[in-house]
């Protein structure tokens, strides 16, 4: 048995981190294992433009360890109004790394979002043409559709016509989860990729009803079936550059989960790269995790590859079954994945 691994130090290509007292609470995880991370923008009000993004980063950048060095890379937040002059400006700043596309009320914030795909096509154009990238939540909003078939319907009616109609653009399907998400970007070409979740490696959909209903469980893309969980498993550790790390690390406070009408959203960020250790390691694909973590992405966003490196060693440990808040109130509590777990991939800090 391997007693420790070193690799390139990770990036975390999808990750939200809120703000005030949770960007606080949240950072300092994310920053103390990855290089860069990209931030989501459905903050409310969104993210939408250069000016928010780079305030916003700064208030991140307070939060980080003196320590550490973290770079975080904003994503935008597209909207119906968005303007070819965003994406002109947006293409111009090193610490933008694309517009996020939410289906107006596809999931968490998303109100703001795109409500017809054809009214941003000029957008999307302008883009491809200044080299931006699109990230997209890829669900949907039918409420006519199955929720466990809203990814693969969007692929089918949004994602394959508009590669088609702007095959320069580059797109991360972002959290994958069903075996049509995989095809998808398995056939595309290297303009096209997808970022792929530790939940969604874990756990097929029995899990959000495991003995009673699991709010902590619940997230958007939904938890799918065992087949596509397995597809997942295959993409993450097969080396294909076209996959790579984004945990989707969404902080709720237990009392928005815990409720009548919980929210989406599972928190990984305080141990999300021993975690994938911990996944890979399961199907003996450890030698594959540097690839997916580290390499991948970096490639796909056309940044240098982190230079300095992370140690995970062989140690059996047990998850935190809570992250406390400033006022320790339960009800403020943050629930991690995998909550009072044991794990044997242990960061070395
Ligand atoms: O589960 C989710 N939570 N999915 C999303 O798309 C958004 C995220 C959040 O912001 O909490
Ligand atoms: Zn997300």
């Amino acid at each position: 048995m391997t007693d420790s691994i070193t690799i390139d130090r990770p990036d975390d290509w999808h990750l939200h981190v809120r703000d005030g007292e949770m960007l606080e609470r949240v950072v300092p995880f994310t920053a103390s294992r990855f290089g860069r991370a990209l931030i989501m923008p459905n903050l409310n009000p969104p993210v939408r433009n250069v000016t928010q993004a780079l305030k916003y980063r700064s208030q991140i950048l307070d939060s980080v360890p003196s320590n550490t060095t973290f770079d975080p890379k904003m994503s935008l937040y597209l909207t119906d109004s968005t303007t070819v002059a965003d994406v002109v400006e947006a293409s111009q700043s090193e610490h933008i790394a694309g517009f996020k596309l939410y289906p107006a009320g596809a999931t968490t914030n998303s109100d703001s979002g795109v409500t017809k795909i054809l009214g941003v096509m000029p957008i999307l154009e302008a883009m491809s043409e200044h080299g931006v990238v699109l990230q997209v939540h890829g669900e949907v909003t039918d409420k006519h559709v199955d929720i466990f078939d809203r990814e693969a319907v969007f692929i089918d009616q949004i994602l394959l016509p508009l590669s088609r109609e702007i095959p320069q653009l580059k797109i991360v399907l972002e959290h994958i989860t069903t075996r049509e998400g995989v095809d998808f970007v398995q056939s595309a070409g290297p303009q096209i990729a997808g970022t792929i979740t530790p939940q969604h490696l874990l756990y097929n959909r029995n899990e959000i009803f495991r003995g009673g209903i699991r709010p902590h469980a619940f997230c958007l893309p939904v938890l799918k079936r065992e087949a596509h969980r397995q597809a997942l498993m295959e993409a993450a550790t097969q080396g294909n550059p076209s996959f790579f790390l984004g945990t989707d690390s969404a902080p709720h406070i237990r009392g928005a989960k815990q409720s009548e009408c919980g929210c989406a959203g599972i928190f990984s960020a305080n141990a999300a790269i021993e975690i994938y250790a911990e996944i890979f390691a399961s199907v003996d694909k450890l030698h594959m995790l540097e690839g997916f973590s580290s390499h991948h992405g970096a490639d796909f966003y056309d940044v240098k590859r982190n230079t300095e490196t992370i140690t995970l060693i062989n140690q059996m440990h047990t998850l935190p079954t809570k992250i406390d808040g400033a006022n320790k109130n339960a009800d403020d509590d943050l629930i991690p994945l995998m909550a009072g777990h044991q794990l044997s991939w242990m960061l070395q800090l």
